[in-house]
């Protein structure tokens, strides 16, 4: 086969030619964007991953040339070799990079043709996300898609950097493993020389890194794919990668400056920005008590304001029994919406809904009187009250929730969000980023009726709370962190329990005994006792990081290949049946009626 390149060699990219290049002969390669017929002229906008340049085939610059562009269509390849000429005047196009100029070309090389595109290769065009998933190589080619590819690696580039510059060792760790608990459901993976036995992905790297901490290894790092299979939406990928870090002789000051300073040099070298580390803290109470959330989003106000103390004793029982059973009612005054209709407001009463609010009660605060179907219950006193502590004023719109703490923070926090964006109260320009420390270390689950980590199991309790480990699970502070940006929980980590005592103790509150925690952990208790140094680490979410970095709002749009909703891969059809052989080999029977 002869080199259909053979005297052809790339002179340029297809975004950086400027009046500079004028007269120059140059060769481009790329993909047919658009072919525009101008009574003779043929024009081809040539698209490659840096940009665009519109060649010209002109008659009258070489015929033979121009009748072969007649076959030439959307997205087929093509080689020219052109002399660059300015554009007439009146043709700048002040929107292109390369607008000021355009290549006459005097050869041309058709390198492959395509068949039509089932859609335009162009941002903002109106296909169903199926379509572009199902043929993600092409919805790859678009000019958004190549940006945000584009900054991924150079944000993963910053880093790599940033890290190896500070003696950080890149490790890997086994993808084939045990069950490393982080609060989601594994991916097991049948084993076939070991019949009815499974290994499961790693939800993250976590043991390993510990482990790396005890062989010695004192700064690890590693850019790691990470497997949950949860329920899936826009920021949660069955699979997704962690920036993840693990350090020794070390305390939350030194991993928060560490992730502190990372994040400046990734801003800097991906986005020219400057931040200006230290980024504000608030303890896990507070961010609750005031955003309602653990990772609020702090570009606007709109507090919760807890008024459970002032309805303790009302005459609306909704209130009075909730906080007499041990809830709280909390209020949120979105100020100046008292036009919102009837309709909107069930509607918002259906969005908290979501979150297991059993009602929302509201009133509209006008210049002489509150409008509000519970205001009947309440004296003149308990209005006082409320109408200082809610800063309520003619044209407000104020909204209640009573119930279990939980139920009222996660329904009016989200509300809270929700009402940010739409009131536009947020500056979509700004990166505002937090730190929620001080969280409790256990939660009780009530379906499950036992109490789980609020992290993952290997998070450290406050030292001064050790002693409540048995009784007061509840109130047993740990030392875990998390990074919040714009709303977005980025990352998170704690110091780590180095002591096999402690960590024995932590696995027994989880309700484990003995038999069971040495049969799963036994190898980490085991290097506990080895020489285990005091250590601690995080792991930042990047597909996340990088969906902000890039301006999306779904980590879809920033991984190359990413799964739907039902963690499917449209192109090549994953998950799919297996073969009977497949299955045999494997031990595996399927349920009658299961393909
Ligand atoms: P954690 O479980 O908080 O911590 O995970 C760290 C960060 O990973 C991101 N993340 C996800 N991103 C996309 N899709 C998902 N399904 C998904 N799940 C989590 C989030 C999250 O903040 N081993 C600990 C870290 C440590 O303690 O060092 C861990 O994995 O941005
Ligand atoms: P009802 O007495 O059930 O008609 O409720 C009167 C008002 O209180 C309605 O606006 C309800 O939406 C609201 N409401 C009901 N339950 C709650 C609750 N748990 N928290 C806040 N408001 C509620």
């Amino acid at each position: 086969m002869p080199d259909l390149l053979e005297d052809m060699r790339r002179t340029h990219s297809c975004c950086e030619l400027g009046v500079d290049d004028i007269g120059k002969e140059v060769i481009l390669m790329g993909w047919v964007l658009r072919r525009r017929d101008h009574g003779g002229v043929i024009f081809v906008d040539l698209r490659d991953r840096e940009g665009l340049t519109q060649v010209v085939f002109n008659p009258a610059v070489d015929p033979a040339v121009h009748e072969k562009a007649h076959a030439i269509r959307n997205e087929f390849v093509l080689a020219v070799r052109g002399k660059v000429d300015p554009r007439p005047k009146g043709m700048v196009n002040p929107n292109l990079r390369t607008g000021t100029i355009e290549v006459l070309v005097t050869e041309l090389k058709i390198l492959n043709v395509a068949k039509t595109p089932p859609f335009l290769i162009e941002d903002d065009i109106d296909v169903s996300e199926n379509i572009k998933l199902k043929f993600r190589h092409l919805d790859l080619r678009r000019p958004t898609m190549q940006r945000n590819l584009v900054l991924r690696h150079k944000a993963a580039a910053s880093v790599r950097n940033f890290l190896n510059d500070r003696g950080f060792l890149d490790i890997e760790t086994p993808v084939l493993t045990r069950s490393t608990p982080e609060g989601a459901r594994d991916y097991l993976v049948p084993s076939r020389v070991n019949p009815g036995q499974f290994y499961a992905l790693p939800q993250s790297p976590q043991i390993f890194k510990q482990l790396f901490m005890i062989s010695g290894f004192d700064r690890y790092y590693q850019i790691v794919r990470c497997f949950r299979d949860e329920d899936l939406r826009a920021d949660r990928q069955p699979e997704f990668t962690q920036i993840d870090i693990e350090m020794s002789f070390v305390g939350e000051e030194d991993i928060l400056a560490t992730t502190e300073q990372m994040m400046a040099a990734l801003f800097k070298d991906v986005l020219d920005l400057d931040l200006s580390p230290p980024f504000s803290r608030l303890s896990y109470d507070e961010a609750v008590g005031r955003f309602g959330l653990d990772k609020p989003d702090t570009r606007f106000d709109l507090e919760l304001k807890d008024i459970s103390d002032i309805v303790a004793g009302c005459g609306f029982k909704v209130f009075s029994q909730v906080v007499k059973k041990g809830g709280i009612v909390k209020a949120l005054n979105a100020k100046g919406c008292i036009d919102f209709s009837r309709k909107e407001i069930d509607d918002l009463t259906d969005f908290v809904s979501v979150y297991r609010a059993k009602g929302m009660a509201w009133i509209k605060v006008r210049e002489n009187e509150w409008q509000s179907p519970i205001v009947k219950f309440f004296t003149d006193d308990e209005k006082k009250a409320l109408a200082e502590r809610i800063e309520m004023e003619p044209g407000d719109l104020v909204f209640f929730v009573a119930d279990q703490p939980k139920v009222v923070n996660e329904s009016l926090g989200n509300l809270r969000n929700h009402l940010g964006q739409r009131l536009k109260l947020i500056d979509e320009n700004q990166y505002q980023f937090l730190w929620v420390t001080r969280f409790p270390m256990f939660e009780f689950d009530q379906t499950e009726k036992r109490y789980q980590a609020l992290h993952h199991p290997f998070t450290s309790p406050l030292e001064e709370d050790y002693g409540k480990l048995k009784d007061d699970p509840t109130a047993v502070r740990s030392r875990a962190y998390d990074i919040v940006l714009n709303g977005f929980e980025i990352g998170g980590g704690s110091i780590r329990i180095h002591q096999n005592e402690i960590q024995q103790k932590v696995f027994e509150t989880l309700g484990m005994d003995r038999e069971t925690y040495e049969a799963k952990f036994g190898f980490l208790l085991s290097a506990l006792e080895s020489g285990a140094p005091p250590h601690g680490g995080i792991a930042i979410g990047f597909d996340r990081l990088v969906m902000l970095l890039c301006g999306e709002s779904s980590i879809r749009d920033v991984i190359a290949f990413p799964k739907t909703q039902k963690a499917a891969c449209l192109m090549t059809g994953a998950p799919s049946a297996a073969a009977k052989e497949q299955l045999e080999e494997l031990n595996l029977r399927l349920r009658p009626g299961m393909g």
